[in-house]
């Protein structure tokens, strides 16, 4: 089973911030790192999951409604870590550049654009990553089957992963021609049966702040989920699943 730190490791540091990604980008056999990108009003691509800032910010408003400047004079508090600011995409880079470019880690990034299409963002995105050479290393995914289209136009060999609840949903857009490689399901939504899935990536999320991983303690079955024919998972306490 590949595991990819969701938002960062976002169980025990505060969910899309520099801090989480700071954390999983150090844990041993790690996959890679999912996160969430908005677009803020002056076109700048920042890393955050809601529309909004109001659930992980002091801040009320859209995201789009901000500039990057303004969105930096926000806090994220998280339990007793260091207060943070919402990462520009960029930031995040600078980050991990390295370790995306040779240490084999890879970086999923989702196209928060099915509430607010935000025009344009997928050009932003796919020139980013190539300025800095970091194709390879990243895997585009959106629940929008025709902002995938248009990741697909503008760079087909890009690795493209189809968001839905359902795994049937996310096989039935795929075949819809959006130039997925990867079905991205949530992990409950297995309505297919394994030998359907056979020879398909398919990375499984859970949802906010979970599910078997919290607070009791127990551990996902990795093997059982291995047995319905997901490949992948995004797990918010990635560090718990990971060994030298
Ligand atoms: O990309 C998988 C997963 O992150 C989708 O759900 O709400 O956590 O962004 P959400
Ligand atoms: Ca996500």
């Amino acid at each position: 089973m590949k595991i990819w730190a969701h938002r960062g490791c976002s169980q025990n540091y505060p969910e899309n911030t520099l801090l989480a990604f700071e954390k999983a980008a150090s844990l041993p056999n790690l996959t890679g790192i999912e996160l969430d990108i908005q677009l803020t009003k002056d076109r700048e691509l920042v890393v955050i999951h809601d529309e909004r800032v109001d659930r992980t910010t002091e801040g009320i408003g859209f995201v789009k409604d901000y500039t990057l400047s303004e969105l930096k004079k926000l806090h994220i508090y998280a339990g007793s870590n260091p207060s943070q600011e919402i990462p520009a995409m960029e930031e995040v880079l600078d980050l991990i550049e390295k370790k995306l470019k040779r240490g084999g880690l890879k970086l999923n990034i989702e196209l928060k654009n099915s509430v607010y299409p935000y025009p344009g963002m997928e050009e932003i995105i796919v020139d980013m990553i190539h300025k800095r050479g970091l194709q390879q290393a990243v895997v585009y995914s959106t629940f929008y089957a025709k902002s995938l289209e248009q990741l697909y136009m503008l760079d087909p060999a890009a690795e493209l992963g189809i968001l839905d609840s359902k795994v049937s949903d996310c096989m039935y857009k795929m075949r819809g021609n959006c130039g997925a490689a990867a079905l991205h399901p949530f992990w409950r939504g297995l309505d297919l049966t394994a030998q359907q899935l056979e020879g398909y990536t398919v990375r499984a999320w859970m949802t906010g702040h979970l599910y078997p991983e919290k607070p009791t303690g127990t551990l996902l079955n990795l093997t059982e989920l291995e047995q319905k024919g997901i490949t992948d998972v995004f797990l918010n306490e990635p560090e718990k699943y990971l060994y030298d």
